[in-house]
């Protein structure tokens, strides 16, 4: 006799503590924890937007452990939410409100397995720091091409599946770009073990792609066999102040041309945006003497027995200066100069954060509208919501900015994006789909674009995606609620 949903309740309790005790025995008190202050900091998204519940924190030992928890889960329908540094900007890793989920931390499998400076290969696993690589590679003459703000607690494992981008992007290309080989755990708890790093297979789909950016929706990646590039012996990093985002386009043409391709970063600042890092960020003072509309900050490199990228730099920069397409400039002498200005564009989201909470956007356009887009989507954003103070800043040399909108000064933060947030978001999101642009150029989907990436999508390629998602996983237990929407009039698993 079937018994009433009242009656199940229990029953499905007893099923999930017995889950729990199985996963306690499987990891031990290393790799097993479901007490409350040692899940806490994993609740909540980094922005402090969104809050979840979840039943246990496991932190497994190997790939077979990952694969034992899969399995474990997948027989007991229990969703689970993998998790690197949690340092999600949209809420990727935050487990759901209902809390019957299982946080998956790979924090504990962090050996960096081999380096092999001349396949030009690391192979490290997922829960490496993306900085410890970084000192890794740097130890064999190497490096890893991809840096962001977060690198001390931003993990392989997430970078892959959140597809990450940062300060390196326009000469490497973001996380996939640099992913040669994966190996991970697929939702039926089989593993799949493509770590070979071929520079050449083309063998159909790729799972390895498939993977990257799937933001765990797809299978667990366990490790990862990533590109390296030869160690930089010098670099020149500037900072210049200018007009307009069109002027700064044309310098990044410019400097360029003047290098070789040497550029490897291009990050846009305005003026209001250093502001707020001089105010918030200690330790930190203006480069330039006078005010700058904009300001970007450029590093070029050069490999060993080259001439110092500084001089080819600085050569350019003067040639700029003359020609007025820009305003003034610095050349960091040392690499403590340089560190310090890049710490003015690394820290622009810990110092925006510190000012109050803004409705942030991660959008993309082609690289050669993304100019004309800042200023005449800002000027549609401050004409429809009054007092609205728009703060784009980041890769423009990617086509991608941050395009971050503030309450109007001395309005209390909460109570206005309350009102006018998602508002603010649809305005910005239609400017950019209309600009043939992306609503997410980095950050992913996660939780909190979930609904506008439902709204905005292109139906083929949500369909194409939801496809994907059943095939890999028919019962919806890979961090579920995130990336996916679902169709219209489907139930959620
Ligand atoms: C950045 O470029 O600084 C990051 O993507 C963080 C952010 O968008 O706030
Ligand atoms: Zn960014």
């Amino acid at each position: 006799m079937l018994s009433d949903v009242t009656d199940r309740r229990p029953m499905a309790q007893d099923a999930d503590a017995a889950l729990l005790g199985e996963l306690a025995r499987l990891l031990g008190p290393r790799g097993y924890t479901d007490d409350r202050a040692d899940l806490e900091p994993w609740l909540v998204d980094w922005r402090g937007r969104v809050r979840g519940e979840a039943l246990a924190l496991l932190s497994p030992a190997d790939a077979e452990e990952v694969a034992a928890i899969v399995r474990l889960a997948a027989a007991a329908r229990m969703p689970i939410v993998p998790q690197g540094g949690n340092t999600s900007m949209v809420a990727g890793a935050t487990p759901p409100a209902d809390g019957r989920a299982l946080i998956l931390s790979l924090r504990r499998m962090r050996a960096i397995r081999a380096i092999s400076p001349l396949d030009g290969v690391a192979i490290v696993e997922a829960g490496v720091p993306l900085s410890a690589l970084h000192d890794a590679a740097e130890a064999q003459g190497m490096r890893f091409p991809l840096s962001l703000a977060a690198k001390g607690s931003a993990t392989i494992g997430g970078l892959i599946s959140t597809n990450a981008g940062g300060t390196q992007v326009l000469r490497f290309g973001p996380m996939r770009a640099l992913v040669l080989g994966l190996e991970a755990v697929l939702p039926d708890g089989s593993r799949f073990d493509g770590l070979s790093a071929l520079r050449k297979d083309n063998r159909g789909y790729d799972l390895r792609q498939l993977l990257s950016g799937a933001e765990g929706t797809l299978g667990i990646v366990t490790a990862a066999a990533l590109r390296l590039v030869p160690a930089v012996a010098a670099r020149g990093v500037a900072w210049v102040g200018l007009e307009t985002p069109e002027q700064a386009l044309d310098l990044l043409r410019r400097l360029e041309a003047a290098t070789g391709s040497a550029v490897e970063s291009f990050e846009i600042v305005p003026a209001d945006g250093l502001a707020l890092v001089l105010r918030h960020i200690p330790a930190t003072r203006a480069p330039l003497a006078g005010r700058h509309r904009w300001n970007v900050l450029v590093e070029s490199v050069a490999p060993a027995g080259a001439e110092d990228p500084r001089v080819a730099l600085e050569q350019a920069l003067v040639a700029a200066i003359e020609d007025g397409v820009a305003a003034d400039a610095v050349v960091a002498a040392s690499e403590s100069q340089a560190e310090a200005l890049w710490k003015l564009r690394e820290t622009m989201s810990e110092a925006e954060r510190a000012d109050g909470m803004a409705a942030k956007h991660d959008v993309s356009v082609p690289v050669s509208a993304m100019p004309g887009f800042i200023e005449s989507a800002r000027a549609a954003v401050e004409a429809r919501f009054a007092g609205a103070r728009v703060l784009a800043f980041g890769h423009l040399g990617d086509g991608n900015v941050h395009f971050n909108v503030r309450p109007p000064a001395g309005t209390p933060n909460g109570a206005w994006l309350a009102e006018h947030g998602d508002a603010v978001s649809r305005h910005v999101h239609d400017l950019t789909v209309a600009a043939g642009g992306s609503i997410s150029a980095e950050h992913g989907i996660g939780q909190t674009k979930l609904a506008e990436y439902a709204r905005l999508g292109d139906p083929v390629r949500l369909a194409a995606q939801r496809a994907i998602k059943h095939a890999l996983d028919p019962l919806g237990l890979m961090n579920p609620g995130k990336l996916v929407p679902l169709a219209p009039g489907e139930a959620a698993p």
